[in-house]
């Protein structure tokens, strides 16, 4: 690790605490004056240092600068985050992350950006993706498991992002079938899942997991109508989270879903959050439009809705394309 990594880390795992320049200088087995340039470069990259005399350096807890040395100084996952890279902006972070090659995103590599010019979200849709208010972030699998069990990758995900916001903040995070997380009837999370097939080998070539969490104060990025559904977890819960604590959570709860997956245990925190359930809903289907009572989420993260002449059917997230509480 070079002295900037490694100061950077320091600083992680110091936290709120103050650590001198000669302290730092014995840790990084640099001079005095290594450390002090450091700081300063770090600075000049955007980064929020705080110095007192006597006390030495730490990280402001104002900053809202990405980093993947922050990030990773708090990852504890086993596969997911083996590589961190962020980038200050990209059309979207999951086209970046699909056009990497293998080598150079090898299983669990995720990919963030401060801004996206042109965020993708689900069925052709745009994520409005300003700089500096959100957490955009593309996880690249290389998944071990069957294609039966790709359809839960994305409800999964779900899950451990509800979790992470939850243990950061004090809130309370729903889910919408199939993939958006709501804090006070709000929008604030959105997730696409692509994926590409072996279809010889009826295996998962390569999934890309792209989550998008409004996290900072939205102001006036959203339009009227994107304003009356949709919000942020500042707007919402007044907490300003910082986006690499709040990364490096997501990372770690989605690792540990990912790993036992096949045992689905964490459906029985989705059942738990999903909003639907319960309620009469419309789905679309094709060109179909189903009415019927939203009576809970199968095995395969479908969701079971009980039509008006008694049958319950399951639909699928490819089948559905969009789900309403009925008025
Ligand atoms: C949706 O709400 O329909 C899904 C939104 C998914 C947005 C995320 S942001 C990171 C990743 N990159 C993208 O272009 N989209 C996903």
């Amino acid at each position: 690790m070079n002295v900037r990594d490694s100061l950077l880390k320091a600083f992680a795992d110091a936290g709120r605490n103050y650590i001198s320049g000669s302290a730092l200088a014995e840790q990084l087995g640099v001079s005095r004056n290594a450390v002090w340039k450091a700081v300063k470069a770090l600075e000049s990259e955007g980064y929020i240092i705080e110095s007192l005399t006597a006390k030495g350096y730490r990280l402001s807890g104002e900053s809202n600068h990405l980093s993947a040395p922050l990030i990773s100084a708090k990852v504890n996952a086993s596969v997911l985050g083996s590589k961190i890279v962020v980038l200050d902006e990209t059309d979207s972070t999951n086209n970046y992350a699909k056009k990497l090659t293998a080598s150079e995103a090898p299983n669990g590599t995720v990919v963030i950006a401060d801004m996206q010019t042109a965020g993708k979200g689900r069925l052709g849709r745009s994520f409005i993706s300003p700089e500096g208010k959100g957490l955009y972030m593309s996880v690249i699998l290389h998944p071990e498991f069957s294609i039966n069990t790709a359809p839960l990758i994305t409800s999964a995900a779900a899950v451990a992002t509800a979790e992470a916001i939850e243990s950061l903040c004090k809130t309370d995070v729903r889910i919408k079938w199939v993939n958006d997380l709501y804090i006070n009837g709000k929008k604030i999370v959105g997730i696409l899942t692509e994926a590409s097939v072996d279809m010889e080998m009826r295996a998962l070539d390569i999934a890309v997991i792209g989550i998008g969490i409004n996290v900072r104060s939205i102001g006036d990025s959203f339009d009227a109508e994107l304003s009356a559904r949709a919000s942020s977890i500042q707007d919402e819960t007044g907490v300003a989270l910082n986006r690499n604590d709040l990364c490096a959570a997501v990372i770690n709860y989605l690792d540990a879903h990912l790993i036992k997956i096949e045992s689905r245990e964490y459906l029985r925190e989705y059942r738990r959050r999903e909003l639907l359930t319960g309620n009469m809903i419309t789905a679309k289907v094709g060109s179909e439009t189903l009415k019927g009572k939203a009576v809970g989420i199968d095995r395969n993260a479908n969701l079971m809705i009980e039509t008006e002449n008694g049958i319950v059917r399951s639909l699928s997230s490819g089948e559905a394309n969009l789900c309403r509480i009925a008025e």
